[in-house]
């Protein structure tokens, strides 16, 4: 695992928008997997200034969310479908029709998760993930305890995530109690992984993650069985790291052919 230490969320967002340009550059049809929440804000923002000038174009890459609230409408500005639409589809120039995002309104929550997985596979594989984090140590909507091999399926939100999330909603009991969400197993597919987090309230999620013993109580430690993921996080979200001075030692010595910024 690569842990990347920048000072501020911006530099987070920068650092992180060179890794997926890095990945966009060497495939003709690039498949790039969204996080929602606010983790990946600032990597956004940064692939939104370089699609404006001109140095990136996503016109040829396809897109698939990680997770989906179960039982709102698409049309809910809330649903991850609105997120990306908004956050992602417009800003960066995907092809609407290029981007996916699980069918939460699904009568048939299963049938949809399987066919999520099929349309994964047909586009040939997710390129690179994107991952933020939940205070929980979550990724996608795995909670705590989620199999390590999971696959995408409908999961029930932790009471910590609706509340982590509550801030989105009017109020705390519109939060939906259910998802549907790529299963870790389906995250680990992916050929590189991305993950991104500021902030002191992501700082034990992250020390888990990176330095906690690989299980399902922190299901962000999957990232430990991947060979090429890479975390790039701010001071704060870094406090708690006990090797904070070797991640540091080694990007700063990368060698020069290594390096994707
Ligand atoms: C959300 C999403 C995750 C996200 C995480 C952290 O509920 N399902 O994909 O990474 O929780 O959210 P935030 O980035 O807003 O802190």
């Amino acid at each position: 695992m690569e842990v990347i230490i920048v000072p501020t969320p911006t530099d987070v967002g920068r650092v992180a928008a060179a890794k997926i340009a890095d990945v966009v550059a060497r495939r003709a049809s690039p498949v790039i997997g969204f996080a929602t929440g606010s983790s990946p804000q600032h990597l956004y923002a940064d692939l939104h200034r370089r699609v404006e000038a001109g140095v990136i174009s996503f016109a040829t890459a396809r897109g698939f969310a990680l997770d989906e609230y179960a039982g709102i409408p698409p049309a809910h500005p809330q649903s991850y479908a609105s997120v990306i639409a908004r956050d992602v589809v417009s800003p960066l120039g995907f092809d609407p029709a290029r981007v996916h995002v699980p069918d939460g309104r699904a009568t048939d929550l299963r049938g949809a998760a399987a066919d999520y997985e099929a349309a994964i596979d047909a586009a040939g594989g997710i390129d690179i993930q994107i991952l933020g984090i939940g205070s929980n140590g979550h990724i996608g909507f795995n909670e705590p305890t989620s199999s390590l091999a999971s696959r995408t399926r409908i999961k029930t939100l932790a009471q910590r995530t609706r509340e982590d999330n509550a801030r989105f909603f009017d109020s705390p009991a519109d939060v939906p109690r259910h998802c549907i969400t790529q299963g870790l197993g389906t995250i680990l597919d992916a050929r590189e992984l991305l993950l991104v987090a500021q902030g002191e309230a992501k700082a034990d999620a992250i020390a888990a993650t990176v330095e906690g013993p690989l299980g399902a109580m922190v299901p962000g430690t999957a990232l430990q069985l991947h060979p090429h993921a890479t975390v790039v996080v701010d001071e704060a979200a870094a406090s708690k790291l006990r090797l904070s001075d070797y991640y540091r030692y080694t990007y700063s010595h990368k060698p020069a052919w290594q390096r994707f910024e």
